[in-house]
Order: C-alpha cells, then sequence, then structure tokens
C-alpha cells in the first residue's frame, strides 16, 4: 500500500514535469537545415536500390542450417535486423525532431541506411520509409560498405 501511494504521487509529478517539458520543447527548437546533417559517404541519388540486395536474398546460402551460429538467425533476432521497427528509437527520433529541425534524417542514416539508397531519409520524421527501407542494418549494407575517404596503404 505504502509503495502504490509513492507510485500515485511519482505518476502525477511526471505527468507535470511532461506537460512542462513538451511546452518548453515547442519553443525551444534549434532552427537547424538538411544542409547542417551533411556527412561524407553515399549521398541520395548515387546508387540505385538494385544494388542494395535484401537479407531474404543471403539467407538462401547463409541461413536455414544452424540457427545458433548461422550468418542469418543471429543477424535475424539483433537489434540492427530490428533498426527499421524498433519503437523506442523511433520514439526517442520524434522527441529529437522537437529540439532540433531536421535531425530526424541524421538518425535515419544510421538505423534505417536504406533509406539513403531509397531517398526516404529526406524526411526526418521516418513517415516515408518502406518496407525495404525498414529491413534496416542489412547483410548486404554492411558487406558493401568502404571507406569514403580512402587513403591507400
Ligand atoms: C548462392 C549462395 C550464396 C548466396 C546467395 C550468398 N552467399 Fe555469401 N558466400 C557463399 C559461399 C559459398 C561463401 C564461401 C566462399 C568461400 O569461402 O570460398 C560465401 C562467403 C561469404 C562471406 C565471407 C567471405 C570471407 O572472406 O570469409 C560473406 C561476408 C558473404 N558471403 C556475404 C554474403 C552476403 C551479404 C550475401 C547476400 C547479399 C551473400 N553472401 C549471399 C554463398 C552465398
Ligand atoms: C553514427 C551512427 C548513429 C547515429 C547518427 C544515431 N545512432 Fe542511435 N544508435 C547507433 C548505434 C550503433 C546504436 C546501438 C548502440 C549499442 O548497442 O550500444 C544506437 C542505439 C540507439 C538507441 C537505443 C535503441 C534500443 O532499442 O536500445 C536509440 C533510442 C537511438 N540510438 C536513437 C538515436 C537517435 C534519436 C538518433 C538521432 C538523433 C540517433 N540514434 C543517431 C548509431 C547511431
Ligand atoms: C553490422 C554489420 C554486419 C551485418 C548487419 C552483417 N554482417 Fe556479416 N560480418 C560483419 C563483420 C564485421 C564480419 C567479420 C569480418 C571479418 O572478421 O573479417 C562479418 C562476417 C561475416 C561472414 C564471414 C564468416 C563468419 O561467419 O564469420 C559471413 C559469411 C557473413 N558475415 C554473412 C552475413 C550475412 C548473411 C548477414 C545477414 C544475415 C550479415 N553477415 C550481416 C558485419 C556484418
Amino acid at each position: 500500500m505504502r509503495r502504490m501511494g509513492f507510485l500515485m504521487r511519482s505518476r502525477r509529478t511526471g505527468a507535470g514535469m511532461a506537460a512542462i517539458l513538451v511546452v518548453t520543447m515547442a519553443w525551444a527548437q534549434v532552427p537547424m537545415t538538411a544542409q547542417d546533417f551533411h556527412v561524407p559517404g553515399t549521398q541520395v541519388g548515387d546508387m540505385p536500390l538494385s544494388a542494395l540486395r535484401p537479407a531474404s536474398e543471403c539467407k538462401t546460402c547463409h541461413g536455414d542450417f544452424d540457427p545458433a551460429n548461422e550468418p542469418y538467425a543471429t543477424w535475424a533476432g539483433s537489434l540492427m535486423a530490428l533498426g527499421g521497427h524498433d519503437p523506442l528509437f523511433f520514439a526517442q527520433m520524434t522527441t529529437a525532431n522537437q529540439d532540433v529541425a531536421n535531425v530526424g534524417s541524421f538518425c535515419l542514416r544510421c538505423h534505417v541506411p536504406a533509406a539513403v539508397v531509397t531517398g526516404h531519409v529526406a524526411n526526418p520524421s521516418g513517415s516515408s520509409l518502406d518496407a525495404r527501407d525498414r529491413e534496416g542494418v542489412t547483410c548486404h549494407f554492411c558487406h558493401s560498405m568502404v571507406d569514403p575517404q580512402y587513403q591507400p596503404g
């Protein structure tokens, strides 16, 4: 009973704090542009979508033989495979967008990298993402990465 009373009190305080936070954020959004978040490497339009292979293709040979150790099953249950579905990520990205305009495109570049290839990264809210984007950090994304500022040696 004592513990319940404590929980109810802190919940009331929490609601009050949330209301104050929403008001503060609405007034204090940092006005950044998409250009402010430019990073090197692949840009929208650099690469056709057909060049990025879906994980289901890799599964043909790298899956369905040893779920505890094979590349496919160990990837499929990871946060990388779930990057395009992770509710905690999308909740925090929404908050980040309220704090800093356009920052969502920066988050999506790592968390949902196919969006740079499809071009859906241009919408920082994430509401343009499709099923292909939501495959997350895929096999082929990692296994086709190169250093964008490569120096021989
Ligand atoms: C037709 C079957 C097949 C498909 C489909 C396939 N692979 Fe492979 N992959 C292989 C085989 C066989 C090897 C081992 C080759 C060897 O060691 O000579 C291999 C090796 C690899 C290696 C290890 C290379 C190394 O140096 O150890 C990686 C990484 C890899 N594949 C990634 C992928 C990815 C990513 C995809 C999906 C885009 C994929 N593969 C699709 C058959 C396949
Ligand atoms: C440079 C790449 C990169 C960028 C940019 C990035 N993240 Fe992440 N994020 C990661 C990685 C990698 C992890 C996993 C860290 C770990 O496992 O320790 C992660 C983890 C997270 C998690 C935890 C997910 C979970 O379910 O545990 C959240 C939430 C998150 N990021 C939100 C954001 C937000 C919001 C932005 C933009 C403001 C952002 N990230 C930008 C790479 C990035
Ligand atoms: C986050 C990046 C990342 C993702 C996603 C990823 N890999 Fe890898 N993979 C690596 C790295 C790094 C290595 C180790 C390379 C080395 O040690 O030379 C590796 C090793 C491998 C190997 C070498 C053999 C082995 O088992 O060690 C194969 C095959 C492979 N990955 C296939 C896949 C497949 C198939 C998927 C998707 C189901 C996948 N990878 C997803 C980064 C990734």
